[in-house]
């Protein structure tokens, strides 16, 4: 049986670090899977690593559940939490509760909306019909980056204290969870100990309940935006390069394919072929 939302919730609890990874397919969400990480995250920024756009603004619904249903495929321990893209939730109450029921007919345990106060009536909305929902404020690149880029969120008093209170409007509203992205580290810190709710934090320190990176920041596999709070735990663009041109060149000299993988036929059939064929 796989992780519940509960069971993330009693890890704040418990005291316990929750580790969250965003995925978008089969074969690196098994691994994550496998590696015992607690919440898969099927982001929109999906639209960037995976679909190549320059912001998560494109990212459709068609898409997202794609996505959604190839990692479903693979976890088999982690909780699956999937994004609402942009415009699949702001404009109507009824499409945000029908669209996040696409979500979970695709596979996840529940959603991920972007917004502060002014998007509580919709989460409450979801969680009535039984979807839960994580929140997720601080930087929010759906709607931010129209108009700020990246900015760290949470600098000035005022500031901290609209974050603040947008934390616990999303609590009060029922999320189960709350990422914090980009937010300073003394105002997580300050969220993380006001709200009962765990917060998973990007950019946000350690003061978080949880911390989630994109897989690609943390495999070394994206070189457009290389954030500062992104920890690089390998350089695999580097190896798969290399393996390539290898690979390249093992086709160029003839060294690939060898007889370890190719397949034979039996020498009688071919000498049969050969009678044939009259070669
Ligand atoms: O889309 C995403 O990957 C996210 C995480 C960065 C939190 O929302």
């Amino acid at each position: 049986m796989h992780k519940s939302v509960q069971d993330i919730i009693k890890m704040k609890k418990n005291g316990k670090k929750i580790s969250v990874i965003t995925s978008y397919d089969y074969t690196l969400a098994s691994l994550c899977d496998k590696a015992g990480i607690d919440v898969l995250l099927v982001g929109d920024s999906a639209g960037m690593v995976m679909l190549g756009y320059e912001n998560t603004i494109p990212v459709t619904m068609e898409q997202m559940c794609i996505f959604t249903e190839a990692v479903s495929r693979a976890r088999q321990n982690s909780l699956l939490v999937a994004d609402l893209p942009f415009m699949s939730y702001q404009a109507r109450i009824d499409d945000a509760i029908r669209n996040s029921g696409r979500l979970i007919k695709a596979g996840a345990d529940a959603v991920k909306l972007e917004g502060g106060s002014p998007i509580t009536k919709t989460i409450r909305a979801i969680v009535d019909v039984g979807i839960p929902v994580m929140g997720h404020i601080g930087l929010q690149p759906q709607t931010t980056m129209l108009s700020e880029g990246y900015k760290v969120q949470g600098k000035t008093k005022d500031a901290a204290m609209k974050l603040i209170h947008d934390a616990k409007n999303l609590e009060e509203a029922g999320v189960f969870s709350i990422v914090l992205e980009m937010v300073s580290r003394e105002v997580a810190e300050i969220i993380s100990e006001t709200v009962s709710v765990p917060t998973i934090g990007i950019g946000s320190g350690a003061g978080c309940s949880g911390q989630v990176l994109v897989i690609q920041d943390l495999l070394g596999m994206y070189d457009k935006i290389k954030p500062k709070f992104a920890k690089r735990y390998m350089n695999l663009s580097e190896d798969i390069v290399k393996s390539l041109e290898k690979y390249k060149n093992d086709i160029e000299s003839g060294t690939f394919p060898s007889n370890e993988n190719w397949f034979s036929m039996e020498k009688e059939e071919l000498e049969k072929l050969r009678d044939k064929i009259g070669s």
